[in-house]
């Protein structure tokens, strides 16, 4: 089993390119399925996740093939509507595909998501949605049957404003006769990135980014070359690295306007950031200052993908600084490996209050999910001595190269 070698105590200094977004380019290769055409995605990130969503579009018929980091999809034959469980359990965000393959082929058959590493992953939001639409949806033994001979445009309102149901509808509703709105939809840049995506293969989509996404359905649409977002959340794992670390970095690509909430968080901890069309530049000389309360919410609010490395940047912290998780139950499983490092963090429910340490000591820590397991990676940079970092799979879910860019931002960092 492959583990994450990283010596700590070195200040970083160094340039990495932001990894093109998972989040977007997830939504995305589900969308390629609405136009029966050739689709080249730039900018792409090699993920583990995005393995599995080539490998879920060439079970459903597709072909996908790799040139450098283009993707590129025809989606001109599709042989089938049912998605294995086996992809299924693959990847929890997999029930995207499922508005997609709707409007594509009138029927759908995947079967649940079921829970993850963060707890229970419900999609009763999606199939509601997706029931006002016209779709009619037995769920049998873990299995979703899902049918619909037509799906009509709707107004469809939200209890929550979920990513992926925003997402998912948004899809389904391209291939609805008149128009959908969704209220209360996610507000979060990668449903931005979707609407473009969809607009640049000749879909009529609004409001992204607002509380209401307005699709015109039925139009034919076409393919298209599209680059993806900068990740927001590889963008705040280097920042956080660097406030953890110290030194300076340069993350070329990187968009502040998409995580306002992270760098304002970084800035009161004691960093100085500026950042330019090219990207974004974080100084961090000293060790951070405790910062008020950073409490989890949907966009713009602070993102709960970013809690965990935060937190690993702050456990050295000046003081106290609290954590409110709001969107997952189960997200601070990192904190128990934390604490193998000499961290100080006591939770109860919602709350994590992290007591700043003078020092952190290397350890043997494992990944207990995607995020967290980036957390240790940004708070080994600031342990002495060596932190061997396990359960990798985690990691590869959403990084391209974690090690690779931590050693170009001065890290000793080693795959072994
Ligand atoms: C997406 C992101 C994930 C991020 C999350 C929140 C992708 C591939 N994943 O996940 O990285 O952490 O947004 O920003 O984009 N919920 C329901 N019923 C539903 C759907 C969601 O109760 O039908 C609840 C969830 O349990 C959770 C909350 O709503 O508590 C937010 O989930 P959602 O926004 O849907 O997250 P994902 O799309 O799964």
């Amino acid at each position: 089993m492959s583990q994450l070698i990283i010596k700590g105590g070195r200040r970083l200094h160094g340039e990495v390119a932001v990894q093109g977004a998972k989040n977007s380019v997830l939504p995305i290769l589900a969308a390629t399925l609405l136009t029966s055409d050739t689709v080249a995605l730039e900018g792409c990130p090699r993920l583990r996740d995005v393995d599995a969503s080539m490998r879920i579009l060439e079970g459903l018929g597709c072909s996908v093939r790799w040139e450098g980091n283009t993707l590129t999809a025809d989606t001109s034959v599709l042989h089938q509507w049912e998605i294995s469980d086996i992809l299924m359990r693959e990847m929890r965000s997999s029930a995207v595909f499922l508005g997609a393959i709707l409007a594509r082929c009138g029927q759908a058959e995947l079967s649940y998501p079921g829970g993850c590493e963060l707890g229970p992953r419900p999609i009763d939001l999606h199939l509601a949605g997706l029931r006002e639409l016209g779709a009619e949806i037995e769920e049998c033994g873990g299995l979703l049957h899902c049918k619909a001979s037509r799906l009509r445009g709707k107004e469809i309102v939200l209890s929550l404003p979920s990513v992926g149901a925003t997402e998912n509808l948004m899809l389904a509703a391209c291939g609805a006769e008149g128009v959908t709105t969704i209220a209360n939809a996610a507000r979060e840049p990668e449903i931005v990135d979707l609407q473009e995506f969809l607009n640049a293969c000749g879909a009529r989509v609004s409001g992204a980014g607002s509380s209401t996404v307005a699709v015109e359905g039925g139009r034919k649409l076409h393919g298209c070359t599209y680059r993806v977002m900068p990740d927001r959340i590889a963008t705040a794992t280097y920042l956080c690295a660097a406030a953890s670390a110290g030194g300076e970095v340069f993350l070329r690509g990187a968009r502040e306007d998409h995580l306002a909430t992270v760098t304002a968080v970084l800035r009161e901890a004691g960093c100085t950031l500026e950042s330019d069309p090219a990207g974004i530049r974080c100084a961090c000389r000293e060790r951070p200052m405790a910062v008020r309360p950073v409490r989890t919410a949907p966009y713009p609010g602070f993102p709960t993908d970013a809690q965990a490395i935060l937190m690993a940047a702050l456990l050295r912290n000046r003081g106290t600084s609290v954590f409110e998780e709001n969107i997952f139950e189960n997200r601070y499983r990192h904190v128990d490996e934390l604490t193998r490092m000499g961290a100080r963090i006591r939770v109860s429910g919602r709350t994590a209050v992290v007591s700043g340490v003078d020092r952190l000591c290397g350890a043997a820590v494992r990944c207990t999910d995607l995020r967290g397991g980036a957390a240790l990676c940004v708070a080994a940079l600031a342990a002495e001595g060596e932190t061997q970092v396990s359960a990798l799979r985690h990691i590869d879910r959403g990084y391209e190269n974690l090690e690779q860019d931590l050693k170009a931002l001065g890290a000793d960092a080693v795959r072994t």
